[in-house]
């Protein structure tokens, strides 16, 4: 179980806190949705919860042992946004490997089947893949550290609807060995995987109800659908 207590960052240069005071808790193997607009601080809430920025005031607990921003480094697996432009292996292999030479072949083998990708060669240079392949990729030298906690930051960013699709049903599978925590400004299509569900507004974390954000995005899309049908044609 993860848990933040009253976790506050407020950076020198900036007037007012960036992340108030946020209180969440996350159970293992569940999807945790944070839903916040562009600026909303949802990158630097998993920049602090991988460690690799530091929380003001509050902490960070896993289960009853307050973390570290080293111990945050261990546990969390954090896939950046459009995380096919941090890499920098030459091959699949290389990237998997990166940091862990360590790693034998068969973890490096059980983090491609997680995500799909068995059959890929591991000669393939990550920049051969496609843009789908890519993101698999990046979700695999995650998983293939055995993170706590997997996170993503905006995953579904720069995807067709149909790669959007298929992230979005590897996520639910990954969910079922895997403890997840997504933020996103589109909750579109991850909602309904969502186990729990919260909004960042102005640096504030405010839990809601899955399936309340569903419906409230479909009234919208009907809303949206209804002018586009009474729209004069051009
Ligand atoms: N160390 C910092 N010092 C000053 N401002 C920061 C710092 N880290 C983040 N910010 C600001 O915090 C706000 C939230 O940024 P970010 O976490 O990237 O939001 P999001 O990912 O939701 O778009 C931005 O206005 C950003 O410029
Ligand atoms: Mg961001």
């Amino acid at each position: 179980m993860l848990y933040l207590k009253k976790l506050t960052y407020h950076p020198p240069a900036t007037p007012i806190a960036i992340l108030k005071s946020l209180n969440l808790e996350l159970a293992p193997q569940q999807l945790g949705l944070v839903i916040g607009p562009s600026g909303s601080g949802k990158t630097t809430f998993l920049e602090i919860l991988s460690g690799l920025a530091q929380a003001t005031t509050g902490g960070i607990f896993w289960r009853d042992q307050e973390l570290t921003p080293d111990h945050l480094q261990q546990l969390g697996g954090l896939v950046f946004q459009f995380p096919e432009r941090h890499f920098c292996g030459s091959t699949v292999l290389d990237e998997l490997r990166m940091g862990h030479p360590e790693l034998g072949s068969h973890r490096v083998h059980e983090a491609l089947a997680e995500v799909g990708l068995a059959n890929l060669s591991l000669h393939t240079p990550p920049h051969a893949l496609s843009g789908g392949q890519q993101r698999r990729l990046a979700l695999a030298v995650q998983l293939i550290r055995q993170p706590s906690v997997l996170m993503l930051d905006e995953p579904t960013a720069g995807l067709d609807w149909s790669m959007r699709r298929q992230l979005v049903t590897l996520l639910a599978k990954l969910k079922t060995h895997w403890t997840l925590l997504v933020v996103t400004h589109d909750a579109g299509e991850l909602l309904p995987i969502a186990d729990c569900c919260w909004t960042l507004k102005h640096g504030e974390l405010e839990a809601v109800e899955p399936a309340t954000l569903a419906h409230k995005a479909v009234v919208n899309q009907d809303s949206f659908l209804e002018k586009a049908s009474t729209a004069p044609h051009p």
